[in-house]
């Protein structure tokens, strides 16, 4: 009886020698919410060459929803945003300007309220919405000024049809935007331009 406890004891402590300790996950620091901030807006450049990948859908949603909880004067929201992915209106837009938007895979149309002075600053910030979350999704984008002119090129009335605007709004700036295919650096900034009045 003495035996069998004697082996009963070593037995388990064999068992208990060879049972692996839990495995303790490594504390990783996350950088503070200013750190992502102040990187993403650093780290955002203006992309002029794109990979053919089409950016997924539910990738644009989430940078429109971004973009539309810009702040508006008086909460006025007074843009339109049209999201051009469909490779066929791609393929009318290259054929009318194949220069401008530099390959990227879709478009973001942005339109500004025609008789309200205010609108294209309200465009702006939306704008800068769509950037930055893009950014933070690593695609690149770049602003278009007047999209490549497609808005008054008579060649592209069933482009400007198709996008569905009301006659109260016209185009302000698009923005291209897929996955990067260059890396540029940032390009100077006059820091002159800033004064603290004391
Ligand atoms: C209103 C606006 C219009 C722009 N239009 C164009 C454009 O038509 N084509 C282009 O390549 N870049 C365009 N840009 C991008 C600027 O050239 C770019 O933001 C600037 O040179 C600073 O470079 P960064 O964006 O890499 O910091 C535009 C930017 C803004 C804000």
């Amino acid at each position: 009886m003495k035996k069998l406890l004697l082996i009963l004891v070593i037995a388990s402590a064999f068992i208990s020698c060879t049972q692996k300790a839990p495995v303790e996950e490594p504390v990783v620091p996350q950088p503070s919410k200013s750190q992502i901030v102040y990187e993403n807006i650093m780290s955002r450049r203006s992309i002029r060459a794109y990979k053919q990948q089409p950016v997924p859908k539910a990738q644009l949603d989430t940078i429109v929803q971004c973009a539309i909880n810009a702040p508006s004067a008086m909460n006025a929201q007074s843009w339109q945003v049209r999201v051009i992915q469909s490779p066929e209106l791609m393929a009318k837009i290259h054929a009318v300007n194949p220069d401008f938007y530099y390959g990227a895979p879709s478009l973001i149309v942005i339109a500004k309220e025609k008789n309200n002075g205010i609108s294209p600053a309200d465009c702006g910030f939306l704008t800068q919405n769509i950037l930055l979350m893009a950014e933070a999704m690593d695609l690149g984008t770049v602003v278009l000024g007047n999209m490549g002119g497609i808005p008054n090129n008579p060649k592209a009335a069933d482009i400007m049809a198709t996008l569905d605007l009301p006659d109260t709004h016209e185009v302000i700036f698009a923005v291209a935007i897929g996955y990067k295919n260059e890396t540029p650096g940032a390009r100077p900034r006059d820091t002159g331009k800033i004064k603290f009045i004391n």
